[in-house]
């Protein structure tokens, strides 16, 4: 594959004169055949000859020329392999090609090889697009050299598209490569230009040598949408350089190491900000994690992008809050590490010390995490750690890491519990065998060595998702009675099950109980150590703030009780009472009677919660419409709908009770004394302001109606720099 003449080709003008004709530009290969040719072709992920586009299940693939190219998806991105070219002499300037797929420098990628050694290398942007690309190989005239196209990555981008491979005179696009910037650190935050749908760049940092961090990012020098800090103060005064795959020098330019994140100065006041639920300051979040109380302070931490508005590098980001309610962002308590990013788990306080990390007066808080090692940086099954605070503020992880090793898949989100009768500590993990849901329990007197006592089975995959991820579990009383007990046990769909715990095993007398209606409340888990012996919870509101450098929100916190219904026992959930401090102006509207067909309108707030009482006609249909969001309730069908979103709710001696709580992008609804529960994720229109109530197919008989104005848990200036 050496083409004839190539060596005698000097220029393009050459080519009008009498000499061997001589092209600009070679093409080595276009993959326009039925058969990779001299190309040795390892593994399968390339497949035995060039495709002709995208394969099943693989976005549209476009860009690339003619009718076929080099696509490594045959199998998905799980499928590996490698093309190896014929050796070529390096007589042209510049190597062109097309290229797209993942953008894992060394493992979705093609490579110029020149004495076994990698001398060139480029990938995809983490785009299906083939994008032109190329390589300034000038100093490496007249060495023999080879291509490698090369597929070594499983999971989200795991596969390498390449087309159109040339010799030329011009200069293509060329690939970045890694660049560095050393920076002298003075300030506290590091801070990264992101721009939603900029190409996906590796950033990793070190300090001394060595890796401290490492992440995936969208950086954009040129036209940031917002900036991504990352805490430095730990190396003050010392030099940490900064590389960057794909970059441009002016990529690393941008980035600034100051005391202060660019763009922070309407803070808790963006448009699509959550006032009463908590969100990051930046970037998207997912389940709560590590709920707990400890020194005087709820802690709050969660699954943490801090470098994007989407899913991924997930870090512990944490906030801490003396009520609950008012919430302040601390910083990052856990970031990815050689076992991998940082799955949710949950907290406790270890008061015996069993562990050893505190001492006399000083138990240690602890956290429970899953290091899930299929992503970056690592490669590595999916372990169970944990890591140890005494000031709330700082945490180490235990050196002993795994405290409990792979027992399947993807097994996860391990929360824990003191379970004093066997004054053993007892931990629930998700997992997955023969194609289903399993919650493990396993018990250990120290946290640091687990023994499995019972694989409790949830639903098959595709039949529901009862113990689906995220367990909790824990013993209530029913109606409030000490003597009678019992155990419930759910995962993230909020799906509950009623039974008996004796320290080893769950007993369920009654599963698949409803949660949470709808799916906008997810991973929910309960806070441990709670002061006043209650049990709160707090789940991840899937509610976006499209076009914030923020995105989702957690739920209000619940405090869940038991309760004895006409069904049998039933887990109701009640906003917690330090929610009344958001209370500002008040309006009670007293008793009122709605004909049929008749409606009142009364003025509201952006913020607000509707409290009221009323006894429905049998066949009445009660509509509230809370700046705009309907809340109807069919008494004939005792059912509730939060904008469409609807769920059984009984009336109590023929009446029912509703509380409703209406933020940015939120509407929670309780009814029915918290047997039902309906959080929505919704966006009111922003002018819309008042609250009407209309009833139709019969009247409706208004005991109480209370509208509240909220004001915004942020109040309480929070620092947009504080680390
Ligand atoms: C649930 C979940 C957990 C996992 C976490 C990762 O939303 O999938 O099972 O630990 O999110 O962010």
């Amino acid at each position: 594959m050496f083409p004839s003449g190539f060596s005698l080709c000097v220029t393009v003008i050459a080519a009008v004169s009498a000499a061997p004709v001589c092209a600009a530009e070679i093409v080595f290969d276009d993959f326009e055949k039925s058969s990779y040719g001299d190309w040795k072709v390892e593994g399968v992920a390339f497949g035995d000859q060039p495709a002709t586009g995208a394969f099943d299940n693989q976005n549209p693939v476009e860009g690339f020329e003619g009718a076929h190219l080099v696509n490594s998806y045959v199998g998905g991105d799980e499928s590996r392999g490698r093309l190896t070219s014929p050796k070529f002499r390096i007589e042209k300037p510049f190597v062109a090609f097309l290229i797209g797929g993942g953008p894992y420098d060394g493992r979705t990628c093609m490579n110029l090889v020149v004495d076994g050694k990698v001398v060139r290398t480029a990938t995809g942007a983490g785009d299906e697009r083939l994008a032109a690309s190329g390589w300034d190989v000038r100093d490496l005239r007249g060495k023999t050299a080879h291509l490698e196209i090369v597929d070594d990555a499983d999971g989200g981008w795991g596969h390498v598209n390449v087309d159109r491979i040339a010799f030329t005179d011009s200069e293509p696009p060329l690939a970045a490569g890694t660049q560095n910037r050393d920076f002298a650190v003075n300030g506290a935050w590091l801070n990264f230009p992101v721009r939603k749908g900029a190409p996906m760049r590796t950033v990793t940092v070190t300090a001394n040598g060595e890796e401290v961090r490492r992440f995936h990012i969208e950086l954009d020098e040129n036209n940031p949408e917002w900036w991504a800090p990352l805490d430095v103060r730990a190396w003050k005064g010392k030099t940490m350089t900064v590389s960057v795959d794909k970059a441009r020098p002016t990529t690393l330019e941008a980035i600034t190491n100051a005391d202060s994140v660019p763009g922070t100065a309407d803070l808790y006041a963006e448009s699509l900000r959550p006032q009463f639920h908590f969100s990051a300051r930046r970037g998207w979040i997912n389940d709560p994690n590590g709920l707990v109380f400890y020194n005087g302070e709820y802690h709050l931490f969660f699954q943490h992008n801090p470098y994007g508005t989407e899913w991924g590098n997930m870090h512990w980001g944490h906030a801490v809050s003396k009520d609950l309610v008012h919430w302040r962002e601390v910083g990052e308590a856990l970031y990815p590490d050689e076992w991998g990013t940082m799955y949710s788990g949950g907290g406790v306080v270890d008061w015996k010390n069993t562990t050893g990390f505190g001492s006399a007066g000083k138990p240690p808080m602890i956290v429970h995490y899953t290091a899930a090692g299929e992503h970056m940086p690592a490669n590595k099954p999916y372990t169970q750690g944990m890591a140890w605070t005494t000031d709330g503020r700082t945490f180490t992880k235990y050196e002993g890491h795994p405290i409990v090793d792979n027992l399947s898949r993807g097994n996860r989100d391990p929360k824990v519990y003191w379970h004093e009768p066997t004054r053993k500590w007892v931990m629930a993990l998700w997992g997955e065998e023969d194609g289903g849901n399993v919650f493990y329990f396993l018990n250990s007197p120290d946290m640091k060595k687990w023994t499995l006592t019972q694989t409790l089975r949830g639903d098959a995959f595709g039949n529901g998702r009862f113990l689906h991820e995220c367990p909790d579990f824990f013993e209530l009383p029913v109606d409030g009675d000490e003597k009678n007990r019992k155990w419930v046990v759910f995962g993230a769909t909020g799906e509950y099950g009623i039974g008996s715990f004796d320290g080893r095993r769950f007993r369920l007398d009654e599963t698949k109980l409803p949660g949470p209606a709808g799916d906008a409340a997810y991973a929910g888990q309960t806070f441990a150590d709670e002061p006043n012996g209650r049990r709160v919870w707090v789940g991840w509101f899937r509610a976006p703030s499209p076009g914030m450098p923020f995105n989702h929100a957690m739920t209000l916190p619940m405090e869940l009780r038991l309760t004895t219904t006409p069904d049998g026992v039933r887990l109701t959930h009640t906003p917690v009472e330090e929610l009344k401090s958001l209370r500002g102006r008040e309006t009670k509207v007293g008793s009122f009677n709605l004909a049929s067909g008749e409606a009142k309108t009364w003025n509201g707030a952006e913020l607000m919660e509707v409290r009221s009482v009323f006894r429905p006609a049998a066949s009445a249909i009660v509509t509230f419409e809370v700046r705009g969001v309907p809340i109807i309730y069919d008494a004939a069908r005792q059912e509730l709908s939060v904008a469409g979103t609807a769920m059984p709710a009984r009336l109590q001696d023929g009446v029912m009770d509703l509380a409703i709580f209406v933020d940015r992008t939120t509407v929670e609804v309780v009814a029915s004394r918290g047997e039902a529960f309906i959080p929505v994720a919704t966006i009111a229109d922003a002018g819309a302001k008042t609250v009407r109530v209309s009833s139709r197919e019969g009247s409706a008989e208004f005991q109480s109606l209370d509208l509240f104005e909220l004001r915004s848990a942020w109040r309480t200036a929070i620092a947009a720099n504080e680390p």
